[in-house]
């Protein structure tokens, strides 16, 4: 570590200049000749039988494009992990705003009259909308119950560690649905011809998702099947299933008229309409002795999945791993279900079911900590995890970590001892503005859970352009968090050459292999491993035919190597495929083992004051301490951690979705509240760095990560605020006035 000369160094965005040159081309900026326009017609109800549609009177039909799903070639499914999401729907409706008709037109301000003018009767039949509702009442979707996933993962023997506990605490924590805001909507253009076959472009995380999706739809071969991201503004996880839908929509408008057709969503129907976090409901119930040690928990998670399955069994997965948080437990048992309710389909966002997880994990801990009296960094350091110890999963931990270094750290850097014994003799005295800190320790697994990828068996490659630059070839993409930059600061640090004389190849799933989905904060630690083993490749290649030697050569020298070689043989090319770290191996069916080749550690501090008069919140400071590797550039890695840590103050502070009858009512920026920059404390942000041994250059991932950790402080903080135990999110002022005023008399009637 240090003799880097690209890796590790905040060197230039690869597509920065063109975004603020505003020269880079996002979905809505492209046009092609003859390009109609698309538009859906979606369900009013939560669910039902679909009776008859109408097309009104006072537009001329004749002129649209009109697309039911009897027009579907192939299958009418969006290919994810099951195979209950329809691209249309034919018979029945399971959630309000469920396409059922998809419009065309050359000029896209008819459209919305035309819309308008679809009138859809309906059989309606009873919907559910919450966890509880869920699992109390017959079959809403599919299955025999309304569970579409579940899991149990135990270690150790719980059921002998009540009899032994000084203390058992119990906690029920529930978190709230959370959209994920990218600032580009969701979009599509679609192109069709029997010879060329169909071309999808449009603003995506996961282009062979989508490939995969459409083959199946269309019924097309897989080379008549071509995906290609445009330029992306935001995705979160947002645009790792959804893409695969108005792909699919403009696809069928496309091979119906023959002509290229364009489908964007506005804020209002993007928000409505697509995926979001998935709420849930935790329980915990756990075993201490008096002194602080964990015996034993029963965990007990219910995620509300929607209507469709959609990703809500790996979410689920991911929870269930996460749940136990950073600590040793002897013995566990964690039961999980994700539930089937009449809601659009939540899927997947940045963290993945662990936010939930964390937030219940390490608010319960606050709670041990105060029936037992003790300070909560105490009772999480007694129960750190530690070197040699095992996971929840029975992983042992191999890597050096000092989760206890990273929460004296956290501790020493927003001064969290003076601040809490302070923040408590200054809230005893009147007055109606409490202050309080609080922590939140937590961990996120980075690549696919379990044998992911291992399945996933990503493949990458380098090449040669003519100019003799080299040029990264994955399936990876960039949507603001950095990929492309992390790529090649990877690819020319391992060929010796300038940062400059490496670019990415396009994503075009025509001409890039398949290095697997842009998600799971994987592609730092998983594809920029196979980046620079291909890298390695391709420089061995070189030093064969001896137009390069040893490592003492110039980037120039490099590129007329390049150009001889090609002239001589006519391309360079090398390749890297997947092999997972030894001794990385996991069981499927007692989910034991080795969940991920690496966590990312972290423990964040939040300061916080609580107006007693309004409820209202503000965060004061904010500390982020974590270990994620080697950081390969720190502006980005930085941009990482701030990012995530202001969604989190959303999630737990301001951002509602407002429900009715399984609709967004306010799906808009207006009333659907997100942090600005005034909301915003700084974020102090500080990496401990321990290179992983499988990373590229030792990074491990990182994306996720700081989506896990504010919930749980920034609750942790009113708590030590205001001596009241809030455990849900969102919380805004009038929950906490809300909840103060219902569970004070209850707590007298307990003192009673
Ligand atoms: Mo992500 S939430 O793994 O796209």
């Amino acid at each position: 570590m240090g003799q880097e000369k690209v890796v590790g160094k905040p060197v230039l965005r690869k597509e920065g200049v063109a975004k603020v040159r505003g020269r880079a081309r996002y979905i809505d900026d492209l046009t092609m000749p003859g390009m109609l326009h698309g538009a859906t017609v979606r369900s009013c109800i939560a669910r039902g039988k679909i009776l008859g549609i109408e097309f009104g009177d006072g537009i001329a039909w004749d002129q649209f494009v009109i697309v039911t799903a009897t027009d579907i070639p192939g299958i009418n499914e969006i290919a994810m992990i099951n195979h209950d999401w329809p691209c249309l729907a034919a018979e029945v409706v399971n959630h309000p705003e469920e396409p059922i008709v998809l419009l065309a037109h050359p000029d896209r301000h008819m459209l919305p009259k035309a819309v308008a003018a679809v009138r859809i009767r309906y059989e309606e039949w009873p919907a559910v909308f919450s966890i509880e509702e869920s699992e109390q009442c017959d079959p809403v979707v599919w299955g025999e119950d309304n569970v579409f996933k579940s899991y149990l993962m135990e270690k150790g023997d719980v059921d002998t560690v009540w009899a032994q506990a000084d203390r058992i605490v119990e906690g029920e924590y529930t978190t709230g649905a959370q959209e994920h805001l990218y600032i580009e909507n969701n979009g599509a253009i679609a192109t069709y011809s029997m010879e060329d076959g169909l071309t999808v472009w449009g603003s995506m995380q996961c282009p062979f998702y989508v490939h995969k999706s459409l083959v199946k739809m269309t019924g097309l071969a897989e080379e008549k099947v071509r995906i290609i991201q445009a330029e992306t503004g935001g995705a979160f996880g947002g645009k790792e299933d959804y893409p695969s839908m108005i792909g699919a929509h403009a696809a069928l408008l496309a091979m119906k008229s023959g002509r290229p057709v364009k489908l964007v969503y506005d804020r209002a129907e993007d928000m409505a309409a697509t995926t979001k976090r998935h709420p849930s409901r935790i329980r915990h119930r756990t075993a201490v002795t008096r002194d602080g040690k964990l015996l034993g928990a029963e965990i007990e998670i219910a995620l509300d999945g929607g209507a469709y399955s959609t990703l809500s069994s790996t979410v689920l997965s991911r929870s269930t791993i996460h749940a136990g948080g950073p600590y040793f437990w002897p013995n566990i048992r964690i039961r999980s279900k994700a539930f089937a309710t009449n809601h659009p389909p939540y899927g997947a966002f940045r963290g993945f079911g662990a936010p939930q997880s964390l937030f219940a994990m390490e608010r319960h801990m606050d709670h041990i900590a105060e029936v037992l009296g003790m300070a909560p960094g105490e009772l999480r350091r007694r129960n750190l995890l530690r070197p040699g110890q095992t996971t929840t999963t029975g992983q042992k931990i191999n890597e050096d970590i000092d989760l206890e270094h990273l929460m004296a750290r956290a501790m020493a850097e927003s001064d969290y001892e003076t601040k809490r014994e302070r923040f408590a003799r200054e809230n005893a005295a009147p007055g109606m503005k409490k202050k309080g800190i609080g922590l939140a320790a937590f961990l996120h697994g980075a690549g696919f859970t379990g044998s992911g990828e291992r399945y996933l068996n990503s493949l990458v490659a380098v090449d040669a352009t003519a100019a003799g630059k080299a040029r990264v070839l994955v399936s990876s993409t960039e949507f603001g968090q950095g990929t492309n930059t992390i790529l090649c600061q990877i690819a020319a640090e391992t060929l010796g050459i300038d940062y400059d004389a490496v670019e990415m190849g396009p994503p075009d799933t025509s001409v890039v292999p398949n290095s697997g989905p842009t998600v799971a904060s994987r592609t730092s630690m998983v594809v920029g491993k196979l980046v620079h083993s291909a890298a390695l490749g391709m420089k061995k290649t070189l030093a064969a035919s001896e137009l390069l030697s040893g490592d003492s050569y110039t980037t120039e020298e490099f590129v007329a190597a390049v150009r001889t070689y090609i002239a001589r043989y006519g391309g360079l090319r090398a390749e890297s495929r997947y092999e997972p770290p030894p001794g990385v191996l996991w069981d499927d069916e007692h989910y034991r083992g080795e969940a991920y080749a690496a966590y990312a550690w972290a423990v964040y501090v939040a300061e916080v004051t609580v107006d007693l008069t309004t409820w209202g919140v503000t965060v004061d400071d904010f500390v982020a301490v974590q270990e994620v590797g080697r950081v390969l550039n720190p502006v980005l890695a930085t941009g990482q951690i701030e990012g995530g840590v202001a969604q989190g103050i959303g999630w737990a502070l301001y951002e509602k979705v407002m429900w009715n009858c399984g609709r967004m009512q306010n799906n808009q920026m207006t009333n659907y509240i997100i942090p600005t920059s005034q909301d915003i404390p700084p974020i102090r942000v500080f990496f401990e760095e321990r290179p992983f041994g499988h990373g590229a250059y030792g990074a491990k991932g990182i994306g996720e990560l700081p989506m896990d950790g504010p919930a749980p402080a920034i609750l942790n903080a009113i708590a030590h605020a205001t001596g009241k135990q809030f455990d849900s999110v969102p919380l805004l002022p009038e929950d906490m006035l809300r909840q103060t005023r219902v569970s004070e008399p209850e707590r007298e009637e307990v003192a009673l």
